[in-house]
């Protein structure tokens, strides 16, 4: 049984990957560590005080110029330009009684706090603030202004503090989906102290509409997970307002309840019913979101569990962009898929058929009757004739109808009607999405940047080709966004200034979405990285505009499509600095070393070959030479290993020439009595009469631990002497280097493995 369990989804994870997703990457082309995202200037980390950041929300507020965070207790008001800079702070905790009463009620002493769960724009000079209030919801207004740090505004409105209830959750792990749209607050929440109640709120300045109390056919046990106003047409009153959430359904037998992601949409105007729906909507609709890959024999693998979903605005503001991301329920197979949607789509399935059925333990079944006027769903507007100046006036004909169908039929299907990025590797999971759409040389692109567990950003792109139907994605960047792993809980997307926010429990990290100058100084270098912010400008790779936005449009090699660097780059010289690097390697008879070579992109394969006079020939991997993912490893060396050895590199079908090692081959009997006997001069080995020397040139400590570890790794326990052996060896090279000097001043002497960078550029060690 069990067997045959794990062989089916091996072999649905082998299939998932191979046979639907043309290409993939499984490397990014960059890998940085937190430390070096730090080195680079490319990020700064806001830490809030222990335990503020549990369960905190975000908002971006462009026109402040502030990311707004609500914590525990707390809310912060932080500089977008650089969220260390000094900052506004806002306590805002439960009084003592609420605390009191918290406790009595049997609830632990750390959910008996004010989460701020809900930060909005409300309106000018005001934000909306709402939190637990140690489960009594409480909400109030924040004044806030621009202006320089010391008189700019970050102020709790004390004085009209209200209830939340309706507003926000009484849990601080209760799920919420929030927007304010005209001063009135939409919302999707558990609204009572049991968690029983799910309802679609509207909170207006005095008024309320809301889902039918205990209606399961409208909502049954929903998580929320986002939603967003989106017109329909250039008549506000047909705008309308869409949540996105995952419920369960009940299968006809009433029992096996699977998950599955819905989008739902009331009317922004909604007024509910007369005599009917008093309160209630009377355009609410929902449909199902389907995320899933066609399977071998007509069985598909659907992602159900919605985990995040993305708005993407454009300059339409009635079609955005719909980006969710999606995980399986199965207990068997765990994966990661990304679907995108588009607003046509979506209004098909709503305009579509209603979804029929006459018992609850019947199938849903097309409803082929006759549909009541205006149609349920649409809004009192102009453009549905003009008849009703708002929905109170519908017949109850209409509200019945509107209450008893709140399914379509038709399911939403994805673009291409498949995701757009899988992740079947299993071992991490996805948490967050924001997307960026960037107009390249070739194309608009949308950059996804998404947030995993272990404090990973990766930044992707996906590539459609339309003649294969197959997607192509490219990994650009993964970036290791806190010191230590951690769920990340929140990406939000500055595309003006180009700053990603993300959050964890840990703080929030501020990131620049591109730093194109890592990829390398080579036009091939930043060819391949096919990042559709960076170009080759002829001199550096830098932040690609489109021609037209600044001045002169300047000579720009970019092919993010295709990352074509021959085309691009032929004929462009290599610069002095972009030459290959040299460097000269001692290995000892009998002993083994390693040429190291590591090309920056980690999508590049090596092939190593060794020079005889003009000719190259490939160095074939064998018991005794063997390509490891850090360079060339040689065991038991020969005197007759002794030559040029060249590292190339291939990606993408461009080939390049990364280093020329000399590889010089030292007698073993040599080294050991260089060994035991320090002082004796060896007349073999140049001017080692100097006084004794240090270790001062190897590249850094953690490179030299590492040395360390491979030598145990291969075999070698005696670290002390292994240690000694390289300073030795480091001693002559450092003679031999002052001797060879004149020669060539890029040649790069290391002792044994000791590994150099090239000249380049900085190197990125994966995983540190
Ligand atoms: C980072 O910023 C510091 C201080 O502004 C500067 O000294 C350093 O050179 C910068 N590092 C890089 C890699 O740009
Ligand atoms: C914004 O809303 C707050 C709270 O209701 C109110 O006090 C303030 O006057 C409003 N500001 C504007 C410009 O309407
Ligand atoms: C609610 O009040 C705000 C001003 O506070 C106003 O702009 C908005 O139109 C009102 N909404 C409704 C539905 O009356
Ligand atoms: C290297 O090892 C081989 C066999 O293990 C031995 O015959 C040879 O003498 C050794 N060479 C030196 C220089 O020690
Ligand atoms: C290789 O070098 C190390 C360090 O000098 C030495 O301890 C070891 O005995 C050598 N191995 C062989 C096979 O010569």
């Amino acid at each position: 049984m069990a067997w045959g369990v794990w062989t089916f989804t091996l072999c649905l994870v082998f299939w998932i990957s191979s046979a639907t997703q043309s290409t993939k990457s499984v490397y990014p082309r960059l890998r940085l560590s937190h430390k070096e995202l730090w080195e680079l200037n490319r990020t700064w980390v806001f830490q809030a005080g222990e335990g503020r950041l549990q369960q905190y929300t975000m908002l971006l507020d462009e026109t402040q110029e502030r990311l707004i965070i609500g914590g525990k207790d707390v809310l912060y008001s932080l500089n977008l330009e650089r969220i260390t800079a000094p900052h506004k702070r806002i306590v805002w905790s439960s009084s003592q009684e609420q605390v009191e009463d918290c406790l009595m009620q049997g609830r632990e002493k750390p959910e008996c706090a004010n989460y701020i769960k809900l930060v909005q724009h409300y309106n000018s000079t005001h934000l909306l603030a709402c939190g637990t209030g140690a489960f009594s919801p409480v909400c109030a207004y924040i004044r806030v202004s621009r202006g320089a740090e010391q008189e700019r505004e970050f102020r709790l409105e004390s004085d009209h503090i209200e209830s939340g209830r309706g507003r926000v959750p009484f849990h601080p792990n209760s799920p919420l989906a929030s927007t304010v749209y005209r001063g009135e607050l939409f919302v999707g929440l558990y609204t009572d102290y049991w968690e029983n109640d799910a309802a679609l709120y509207r909170l207006g300045n005095h008024s309320f509409i809301r889902t039918e109390v205990g209606d399961r056919q409208q909502l049954n046990e929903p998580k929320f997970v986002g939603s967003a106003v989106i017109p329909d047409n250039d008549d506000p009153a047909d705008d309308k307002v869409y949540y996105f959430f995952t419920e369960r359904v009940a299968d006809v037998e009433g029992g096996n309840k699977a998950v599955y992601t819905r989008v739902a949409r009331v009317c922004a105007n909604d007024q509910g019913g007369q005599r009917m729906l008093v309160n209630r909507w009377s355009s609410f609709l929902k449909t199902r979101l389907i995320c899933s890959v066609a399977g071998p024999n007509g069985i598909d693998t659907h992602f159900d569990e919605l985990e995040d979903v993305f708005v993407l605005r454009k300059k339409d503001e009635k079609n955005p962009e719909i980006f969710g991301l999606f995980s399986t329920t199965s207990a068997v197979f765990k994966g990661y898929a990304v679907c995108m949607y588009n607003m046509d789509d979506i209004r098909a399935a709503f305009n579509g058929p209603f979804a029929h059925r006459e018992r609850t333990d019947h199938h849903w079944k097309v409803y082929d009757g006759k549909v009541p006027y205006p149609r349920p769903g649409s809004c009192a507007s102009k453009i549905n004739g003009g008849h009703f100046s708002s929905s109170k006036e519908y017949s109850d004909e209409v509200l019945r109808f509107a209450r008893s169908h709140p399914l379509m039929f038709q399911a939403v299907q994805p673009v291409h009607r498949r995701p757009i990025l899988l992740d079947t590797e299993g071992g991490r999971k996805l948490t967050q999405l924001a997307v960026d759409r960037v107009e390249a040389e070739d194309g608009h692109y949308n950059v996804l940047f998404i947030g995993t567990d272990n404090s990973v950003v990766l930044k992707m792109i996906t590539i459609y080709n339309k003649e294969a139907d197959t997607v192509e994605e490219v990994l650009l960047e993964e970036l290791q966004v806190f010191k230590v792993p951690v769920p990340i809980t929140e990406i939000l997307i500055s595309t003006k200034r180009q700053q990603l926010y993300v959050g964890s429990e840990l703080g929030v990290t501020q990131i620049r979405v591109h730093q194109c100058g890592l990829y390398g100084s080579a036009c091939a270098d930043c060819c391949l990285a096919r990042d559709p912010y960076c170009a080759w400008d002829g001199f550096t790779c830098s932040r690609y505009y489109p021609a037209g936005l600044y001045t002169k449009r300047r000579f720009r090699r970019q092919d993010v499509r295709h990352g074509n660097a021959v085309q691009q780059c032929n004929g462009l010289q290599l610069s002095e600095e972009q030459s290959i690097s040299e460097k000269l390697v001692y290995g000892v008879e009998n002993n083994s070393t390693l040429l190291e070579c590591r090309p920056r992109s980690l999508q590049a394969s090596v092939t190593w070959y060794i020079e005889h006079g003009l000719d190259m020939e490939e160095v074939k991997s064998d018991d005794r030479m063997i390509q490891t993912p850090h360079g060339l490893l040689l065991l038991r060396i020969m005197k007759s290993d002794a030559g040029v050895y060249v590292c190339q590199s291939t990606e993408h079908g461009f080939i390049q020439t990364l280093l020329r090692v000399t590889l010089e081959v030292l007698e073993e009997g040599k080294v050991e009595a260089l060994l035991h006997k320090p002082e004796e001069e060896d007349s073999d080995l140049p001017h080692r009469a100097a006084p004794p020397c240090s270790f001062p040139s190897l590249p850094s400590t953690s490179s030299k631990l590492w040395y360390k570890d491979f030598m145990q790794l291969i075999g070698y326990s005696n670290f002390q002497r292994v240690e000694q052996y390289c300073e030795k060896v480091w001693c002559v090279a450092d003679r031999k280097r002052k001797k060879l000097k004149g020669m060539t001043p890029k040649w790069r002497l290391t002792a044994g493995g000791e590994q150099r960078a090239r000249a380049r550029a900085p190197r990125h060690t994966p995983g540190q």
